[in-house]
């Protein structure tokens, strides 16, 4: 059995801190490792529109010595209604690895279960996890110090604001708990996190000693929290819903002065809507680290793909919903 990325909970507390370990090393030394030498063929497919996950994963492979093959939707048979499991008995003889951007989890749920090679999650609209690995390397650079590495993020606050019932919420709950962090998500009433999600987390929670706040109240969430973070309130595909503008998500929009309340860094996995979720003078502001939290999607993914091919036998841990 191949190990596959498809949930941040596919990670153990443990096997997180050696990946984000080794993105660390490999921000340092880029090009340290090179498993896919041959070259080995990774795909990357992408049934939306990307710029960061495209790149950084296409970049990562070459700079791991294999051939990055980059497949948009419009370009092959899958989206002309080919089915994954179809798709996937082909891909899964050729490649090394498969990674893929699609809508609902149980199209990559289905590869995953199809594939004899380790399957990938580029996001989805339930869960965005190599952004996160990303940002916990982020949030562990600036506020742990290189040195301390995998073991900085623990006892350390997540502040979360806006849709929380999207995929980035979902990934920071699973993921930030697995990190031992207390991972706080204010958002409307309207747009609250899945609560098998939620509490799945606190299940992680209880393990690795983080805690996990849904709140709908912004100040109560970023109070001395050592990240601020937020994202679109309009998620691709979700263009024309109704209810996703400022009537609903202007208390969650991130300020200087809820900044100022939290003291922390400010993130945002991009692309960002200066004037929406996040003032201007806040993104291009001190505290804001999304440059490098952009660029660590390249070491973060790189140190994941290293990690997954060098551990092919064991099971993806389990996770339930
Ligand atoms: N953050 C992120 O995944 O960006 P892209 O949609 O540009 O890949
Ligand atoms: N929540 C956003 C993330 C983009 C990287 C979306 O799904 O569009």
């Amino acid at each position: 059995m191949p190990r596959h990325f498809l949930r941040d909970d596919d990670l153990s507390s443990a096997e997180q801190k050696e990946v984000l370990a080794l993105a660390l090393q490999l921000a340092d030394d880029r090009f340290a490792k090179r498993p896919l030498e041959g070259p080995r063929t990774v795909a990357i497919m992408f049934d939306k529109a990307s710029t960061r996950t495209r790149v950084s994963f296409a970049t990562g492979v070459a700079e791991l010595g294999g051939s990055p093959l980059v497949i948009d939707a419009g370009s092959s048979q899958l989206g002309r209604g080919e089915s994954v499991v179809d798709t996937t008995e082909v891909l899964t003889r050729m490649v090394s690895a498969i990674v893929w951007r699609t809508f609902g989890q149980e199209r990559i749920e289905e590869m995953a279960a199809h594939a004899t090679v380790p399957v990938v999650n580029a996001l989805t609209d339930e869960f965005h996890p190599c952004q996160i690995l990303a940002d916990l390397q982020t949030i562990a650079q600036h506020t742990g110090g290189l040195a301390e590495g995998d073991a900085a993020l623990a006892g350390r606050s997540l502040a979360y604001l806006g849709d929380g019932a999207n995929n980035m919420a979902h990934s920071y709950l699973l993921g930030g708990v697995t990190a031992g962090m207390d991972v706080r998500v204010a958002s409307p009433a309207s747009h609250r996190p899945d609560p098998a999600v939620v509490a799945r987390a606190e299940e992680i929670a209880a393990t690795t000693g983080g805690s996990v706040l849904v709140t709908d109240d912004p100040r109560e969430a970023v109070a001395g929290a050592t990240a601020v973070i937020t994202d679109t309130w309009v998620s691709m595909g979700q263009e024309g819903e109704e209810g996703r503008g400022e009537e609903t998500f202007a208390p969650f929009q991130v300020t200087a002065e809820l900044m100022e309340l939290s003291g922390g860094i400010f993130l945002h996995c991009l692309p960002a809507y200066r004037g929406k979720e996040v003032t201007a003078e806040v993104i291009d502001g001190p505290a804001s680290v999304v440059w490098d939290e952009a660029e660590n999607r390249l070491h973060a993914q790189k140190a994941l793909l290293t990690w997954l091919l060098e551990h092919p036998d064991e099971d993806t841990a389990a996770h339930a919903l």
